[in-house]
């Protein structure tokens, strides 16, 4: 008995921390983005498109012309933790990146945003 209220506890921690981020939530945090970049259509603005972002090297939209040297060289790959970091303060994660955007500062925001990108792979 005690094994199977144990397992049933950590299937709800697992499926609780599933949820803590929000989705639609992150839809909402992306309006902050938009003026730059398009996420449901391989379209470039002032920042190159983001589909597929979770899991694609940086700098590697071929199409989009305007990378600076500093992202083409940094050799990360934007999963929650890249993302996370580069989000919370883009100039700082990368000296010399040309994203030219304060940052996320709240934790939420990030998780959520994140949970939005892997929403739409
Ligand atoms: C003022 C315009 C602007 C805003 C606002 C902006 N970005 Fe960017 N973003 C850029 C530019 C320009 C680059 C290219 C940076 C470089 O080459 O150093 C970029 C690059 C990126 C990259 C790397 C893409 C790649 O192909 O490697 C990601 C990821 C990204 N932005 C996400 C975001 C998210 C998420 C937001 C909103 C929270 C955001 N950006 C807000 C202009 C912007």
């Amino acid at each position: 008995m005690r094994f199977v209220i144990a397992v049933l506890l950590a299937v709800m921690s697992v499926s609780g921390s599933a949820h803590a981020a929000d989705i639609k939530a992150g839809e909402k945090v992306f309006k902050k983005c938009k003026a730059c970049h398009v996420v449901d259509k391989e379209k470039n603005k002032t920042g190159p498109h983001l589909v597929g972002i979770i899991g694609r090297p940086a700098a590697s939209v071929e199409s989009y012309k305007k990378y600076s040297k500093a992202l083409k060289e940094s050799g990360f790959v934007w999963d929650a933790a890249t993302l996370d970091g580069y989000l919370e303060n883009p100039k700082k994660y990368l000296k010399g990146g040309k994203m030219a955007f304060a940052g996320l500062k709240k934790q939420k925001d990030r998780d959520n945003i994140i949970a939005y990108f892997e929403s739409l792979q």
